[in-house]
């Protein structure tokens, strides 16, 4: 352990905001040169729970950001236990051993704990009433990691996209060059969060060690998936990722019924984060513009 540098481990560093984290790490944290432990679930597997600890040893991080989570929202429902397994029984390990070492943990979650009955924006003390199998085990993970280990700073976070990895612009802009038409859910509300700008607000949080817990964060203003897939189609046309628009047609939930149950809205209050860790907000549609631009370079 230097003197000279904090050593941060990055789980589900191949995950969209494994790659954020990466991307948008800082050179420097709290006066130490950031040393970055970025690790996959060949060497840190969250299946596994029992080998953690001794992975950890081993590591020796002097910050943990837990990136990785069993995240397929449907496929869940018929694998509670591997999603209760990664989302919850590990994150309750890795708390352990950071209330052990007295060190930072940040344990990423989602907006889907809420139920989605409120019809304005989300408070971190709203009460969680999770639908599906995912948010059930997401929100478990956030009840073990607080109370093996009250220090824990949980980011609330939803509807998470990035030029790398997969995610609903990706599919959406494939089934737009595929087909002339398509539905997408109109009645299902939330915020899309580009993860580099997640991972920002993740690395502010260690710089600032606030003393609040539990944060909400994703970018400003408010879509349904229909608003999103219109938006990501007029932007990819504007910046040539896409020859043609094809026509969009708004649907219900029950016109696309899925095995995971969804919240109908789930914006998240943001206000007192961009307070506390001094931050501007982004509307979704600029940080949409910004994904793109960085898809589209990549892609050339
Ligand atoms: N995506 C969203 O819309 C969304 C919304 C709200 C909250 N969140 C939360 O945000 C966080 C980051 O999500 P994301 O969008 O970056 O998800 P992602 O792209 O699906 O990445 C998840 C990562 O977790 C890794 N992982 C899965 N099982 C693992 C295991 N057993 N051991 C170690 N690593 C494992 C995956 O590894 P492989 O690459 O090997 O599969 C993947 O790299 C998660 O906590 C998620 O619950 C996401």
């Amino acid at each position: 352990m230097s003197e000279q540098s904090v050593k941060v481990l990055v789980t589900g560093a191949n995950g969209q905001l494994g790659y954020a984290l990466q991307k948008a790490a800082p050179q420097i944290l709290g006066a130490k040169k950031l040393h970055l432990l970025p690790v996959t679930r060949e060497s840190f597997d969250l299946a596994q729970p029992a080998s953690l600890v001794a992975r950890l040893n081993e590591l020796q991080p002097e910050a943990i950001i837990n990136a990785a989570a069993y995240t397929a929202v449907d496929k869940a429902e018929t694998d509670q236990q591997q999603a209760e397994v990664i989302n919850a029984t590990a994150v309750g390990v890795m708390a352990q051993w950071c209330a052990e070492q007295n060190i930072p943990l940040v344990q990423v979650s989602t907006d889907f704990v809420f139920d989605g009955k409120k019809s304005s924006p989300y408070l971190p003390e709203d009460s969680c009433n999770p639908l599906g199998v995912y948010a059930q085990t997401k929100y478990a993970g956030e009840l073990l990691a607080l109370e093996n280990y009250p220090s824990t700073y949980v980011v609330r976070t939803g509807w998470v996209y990035c030029e790398h990895g997969s995610n609903f612009v990706k599919t959406i802009l494939r089934l737009g060059a595929e087909r002339e038409r398509l539905g997408v859910v109109a009645d299902q509300v939330g915020t899309p969060t580009y993860a580099i700008h997640l991972a920002q607000m993740i690395w502010q949080l260690l710089i600032q060690r606030p003393d609040q817990k539990i944060f909400h964060f994703s970018d400003a203003g408010a879509a349904s998936w229909y608003d999103f897939a219109v938006a990501i189609f007029d932007a990819a046309k504007t910046k040539g990722l896409l020859e043609k628009i094809p026509q969009v047609n708004p649907i219900t939930t029950s016109d696309y019924p899925t095995p995971a149950q969804r919240p109908a809205y789930s914006v998240l209050e943001k206000q007192r984060t961009y307070g506390l860790l001094t931050m501007s907000p982004c509307h979704w549609q600029h940080a949409l513009s910004a994904m793109l631009d960085a898809y589209k370079r990549q892609q050339n």
